[in-house]
Formats: C-alpha cells, structure tokens, sequence
C-alpha cells in the first residue's frame, strides 16, 4: 500500500444524513436491503442500485419503505457491476457508497464470475465514485470469506487474520489457476484482494476513506420472497423448519457462527459515520459471544424450542437424540472490534432465530 498520507482525518470523512444522499448497490439483496431500511430509519436520502427497476419482486419491498414513517426516503437507480461506469449517475452528489453488490453463485454464476463480481469489477465501482467527487466514505462488504484459513480447532480469528494466511500445503487449492475451477476459493480471494485493492486507491485518490464488513452467516429477517436464496443460510434455516436434512456440509455438522442481518447492516452505515475507524478498518460480523455460535444439532434444538408448534425440524445426523459425530469446531470469532470502535450493540442470538422463523412462515416460504 502507497503511504502518501494524502487522505484527509477520518473525522473530516465521516458522513451524516444531512451531507447528501448514500447510494446502495446490491439494494434489492439480503443485506442491501436491510442497509437501505437502517438508512431511512436514521433520516438518510437513498440511492437504491440494482439491476433493474421493473422487477416487483426486487424493488417493491424498497418502494413501500416510502409509505412507512422511516423519516428517510428511497429512490431507485440502475447499475450492473459487469458495465462499466454504469453507476456513475447513481453516485453522483452522494457524501457515501456502501456497495454490498455481488455476484455471489446463488444465481448460478461461475468461480470465474464469482471472482469477478466481487473482485474485478469493483474496481468499475470505485470509478465511478471517483468521478462523483463528492463521496468521503466506500464502505464495502468483504467476508468472512476474507479472513477464515486453516488454524487448529478452537482458534479465534480476528480482523488481523487474512485468508492467505498459513495455507501452505492446504490441499494445492490455493492458487490464481483454481479459481475458474472452485467457488469458495474464487470467492476468499476476490473478497480480500478487493480489500487490498480499495484501501490502496482510496489512499491514492485521497477524497474518501475505504472501510470494510466481513459477515459470517448471515441470519434474521427476510423481506419478500426473492431473499430466500437456495443455499443462503437463512434459505438452510427454512429447511431445516421444512424437517429437512441440512445438506451443506457433510452430515450436516457445521459450526454456525451467527449474526442479524440487521446488525449487519447497521454496521455497514456506522462505518459511514464512525470517527475512529479509518481508510482499511475492517470488521467482523459474527456471533456477539458464545451464545451465538452454535454447532447445528444445537441451531436444530434453539429452533424446537423457539417454533414449538413445528413438529419436525430438520438438522444434521442424529443418533439416540446424540449427533453422530463430533463437528470441527471452527470459525470462532466475535465481533468485538465493530462494538468498541463503532459502538455497533447487537440482537440476541435467540432473537435473531426467532425473527428468521417469522418471516418465513409470514412470507409463506414453508
Ligand atoms: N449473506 C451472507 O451470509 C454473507 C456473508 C458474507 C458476505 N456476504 C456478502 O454480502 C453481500 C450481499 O450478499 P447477500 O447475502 O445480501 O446476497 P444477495 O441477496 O444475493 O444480494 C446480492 C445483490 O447483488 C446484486 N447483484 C448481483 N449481481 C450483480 C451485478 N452483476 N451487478 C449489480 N448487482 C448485482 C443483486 O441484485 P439484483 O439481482 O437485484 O440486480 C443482489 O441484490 C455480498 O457481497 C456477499 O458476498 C454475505
């Protein structure tokens, strides 16, 4: 990274909803959509991007937020991150982009696709801030993806952590050859070398800091029916409240690692506000403590106990009421640093499962 220290105080950068409309890519997603909410709850104007605008079933769940007392308001704009300059009018007089827009492969993208939707052409969304010249903030959302790499069980990851990190020998995936051939490594490494890549032209350009999010699995409330993604971790929990298997990984057995998508998207606007952190912060979103990490057979069991009236949930392998296997017991991670440095206070882990359930069953997705 060059360090020219051209960047001007990140209290001078940071934004409140009187310097202008925030622009969100990726509005009509999970995430975005949430980030759009928190936004209008705090008095923000919205820039809403996404693909396009006659959809229904992407947008409406925004336009109505107009209808509702958010005592902000939302429009629509259009931006594809594969064109370039394509968001150019959207960013235009806004003090702040938070771009949670990605190919991810639920659409049944490609690796390729996949490492260039959230790598490559992030960099035609970082054009097109630097043409606004108004924005002072680029809050991305990276991943945990970003961070996670091979370390002994047990061990607690942290925002120091990278994914490049002691990979030696981690079964040859790891190389620039393997991404058109694997998703979760052309996903990894998109996610943190987009990181880099942010960090580094925000130094250079010097009008607007970079700052990241790096979620884990990503639960709570759905909106409409298009945020039930085959293979997201709230479309699993539908599953599993279906009495089906969880599929994902083998046997089932996964350490969930948990977090609302509304903290989620809460900290995505605190990182356009904060004073403390800086042009390269990244933070963590996962479990706010212990309670909020849970192997499946436990999810499978907060979930019998918070739906009672569902007779049969689904889960990972079980024997004798006992899981058939012990599960690996990793990613821990806490999400400490966005608490203290962005004063980010976060939903209840039973709270968060109880409010995914609900609008499962309100959206009529079982
Ligand atoms: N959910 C998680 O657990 C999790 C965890 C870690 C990181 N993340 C990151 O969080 C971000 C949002 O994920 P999500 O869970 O909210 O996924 P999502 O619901 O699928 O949202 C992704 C959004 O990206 C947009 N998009 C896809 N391809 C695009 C393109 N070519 N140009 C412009 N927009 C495009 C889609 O918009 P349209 O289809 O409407 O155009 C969609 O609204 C992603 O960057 C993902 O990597 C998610």
């Amino acid at each position: 990274m060059t360090n020219t220290n051209k960047n001007p105080s990140s209290s001078s950068t940071a934004i409140s909803a009187a310097d202008g409309p925030v622009a969100v890519t990726g509005a009509s997603g999970y995430i975005g959509s949430w980030v759009v909410y928190d936004l209008m709850q705090q008095g923000y104007q919205v820039r809403a991007c996404v693909r396009d605008t006659s959809k229904p079933e992407k947008v409406d769940h925004l336009l109505a937020m107009n209808a509702t007392d958010l005592r902000g308001q939302v429009e629509l704009c259009t931006g594809d991150l594969f064109k370039p300059g394509s968001y150019d009018e959207a960013f235009q007089g806004c003090s702040a982009v938070i771009h949670t827009g990605a190919a991810v492969g639920y659409n049944q993208e490609t690796p390729q696709q996949v490492y260039d939707g959230c790598f490559t052409e992030v960099q035609h969304v970082i054009e097109s801030v630097k043409k606004a010249g108004t924005v002072r903030r680029f809050v991305f959302t990276s991943s945990f993806a970003a961070v996670g790499h091979p370390r002994p069980r047990g061990y607690v990851f942290t925002e120091k952590d990278w994914c490049g990190d002691n990979i030696e020998g981690y079964r040859g995936k790891w190389t620039e050859e393997n991404i058109p051939k694997d998703r979760d490594t052309a996903y990894a490494m998109a996610k943190s070398s987009a990181e880099r890549m942010i960090y580094e032209m925000a130094e250079e350009d010097g009008r607007f800091e970079a700052l990241a999010i790096l979620p884990l699995h990503v639960i709570g409330p759905m909106m409409c029916a298009n945020h039930d993604q085959g293979w997201s971790w709230q479309n699993c929990i539908k599953h599993m409240l279906q009495g089906k298997p969880y599929k994902k990984t083998k046997g089932g057995r996964m350490l969930w690692n948990n977090v609302d998508v509304r903290d989620v998207a809460k900290a995505h606007r605190l990182c356009a506000e904060t004073t403390v952190g800086k042009n390269g912060s990244r933070y963590i979103l996962s479990a706010s403590d212990r309670s909020g990490e849970l192997f499946t057979w436990e999810l499978q069991a907060r979930l019998k106990s918070l739906f009672p009236a569902i007779q049969d949930i689904g889960g990972e392998q079980m024997e004798n009421g006992e899981p058939m296997a012990q599960t690996y017991d990793s990613p821990r991670s806490y999400c400490l640093l966005a608490k203290q440095e962005l004063g980010l206070t976060t939903y209840s882990i039973d709270e968060t499962i109880q409010a995914t359930g609900d609008s499962i069953i309100r959206l009529g997705l079982l």
